[in-house]
């Protein structure tokens, strides 16, 4: 069973993230890939417990050090529960936000270093690093304003959104800034999307990045096993995987033969 890709959707409130991370899944199964949609934070019942924390507006203050660790005990239990074991068996695993979240609202615009949070997230994520991750880029005030349009309630007051949303203008730029500074450090893994277009437009635009990006994805790992079997002929053996499996395992037995069993009685 070959293990699923891991797919993340980061960017400000309202940029798209939900929207575009549903799109995908549904597109997805169309194509007969079995996509887990999930969410950070929350994504397994620990983690929706500590969710409903970090959302409440009645939560009392406390430092971005506080926040991070709820935020990374909360990934913990998420990549524990859903991510890793949907990976494994070969699902793929679309995630509304991950951990850039925290380099960028706790690190960047939340004052915290990015040492600390460079050694939560080695703790916590590695080595279930997402193959590819899609920033929705959006000036914060227009994904704000498309925030508050879907919240909207008749009588339902600002006091009552999710604490991040109430955050100045300032907040939000650096968080751009940051997402911004991720994608262009990281290019890889990263692609950045323009969240202005219509969601049809960018549904498409990411599905195109998909299709490339993984395919390539898998042709980096077949040179980099290709280049470790050149660079060790001594420990390795480059076996043809193409044939019949009884033609592979006698292949496979001459070599334990020939390397491992000269001598043994
Ligand atoms: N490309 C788009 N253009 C206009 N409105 C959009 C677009 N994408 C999403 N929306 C709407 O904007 C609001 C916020 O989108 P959402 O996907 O929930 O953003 P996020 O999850 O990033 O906060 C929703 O009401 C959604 O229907
Ligand atoms: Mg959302």
């Amino acid at each position: 069973m070959t293990r699923g890709k891991f797919i993340t959707f980061e960017g400000g409130e309202g940029s798209g993230k939900s929207t575009q991370a549903r799109l995908l899944a549904d597109r997805l199964k169309v194509r007969g890939i079995d996509a887990v949609l999930t969410r950070e934070p929350g994504g397994s019942p620990f983690a929706e417990r500590v969710r409903a924390l970090l959302l409440d507006p009645a939560t009392p203050s406390h430092s971005a050090l506080s926040e991070a660790l709820l935020f990374y005990a909360a990934r913990a239990d998420h990549l524990d529960k859903t991510i890793r074991p949907a990976l494994a068996a070969g699902r793929w695993v679309i995630c509304d936000r991950f951990s850039d979240s925290t380099r960028v609202y706790q690190g960047v615009a939340g004052g915290l270093s990015g040492d600390a949070l460079g050694a939560l997230e080695r703790l916590v994520v590695a080595p279930t690093q997402p193959e590819l991750t899609l920033f929705l880029d959006l000036a914060p005030g227009d994904g704000l304003a498309r925030a508050r349009a879907r919240g909207a309630t008749p009588g339902v007051a600002l006091a009552d959104t999710d604490p991040f949303e109430r955050r100045d203008p300032q907040f939000h730029e650096r968080l751009r800034a940051g997402y911004l500074a991720i994608a262009e450090a990281e290019p890889q893994r990263c692609v950045l999307i323009d969240g202005a277009g219509a969601p049809d437009t960018i549904a498409a635009e990411i599905w195109g990045h998909v299709e490339r990006r993984l395919s390539q994805f898998h042709e980096r790992l077949r040179a980099g096993y290709l280049a470790i079997a050149e660079a060790e002929p001594q420990r390795c053996v480059l076996i043809d995987g193409a044939g019949a499996p009884d033609t592979i395992a006698a292949e496979i037995w001459g070599h334990v033969e020939r390397r491992l069993l000269q001598g043994v009685p």
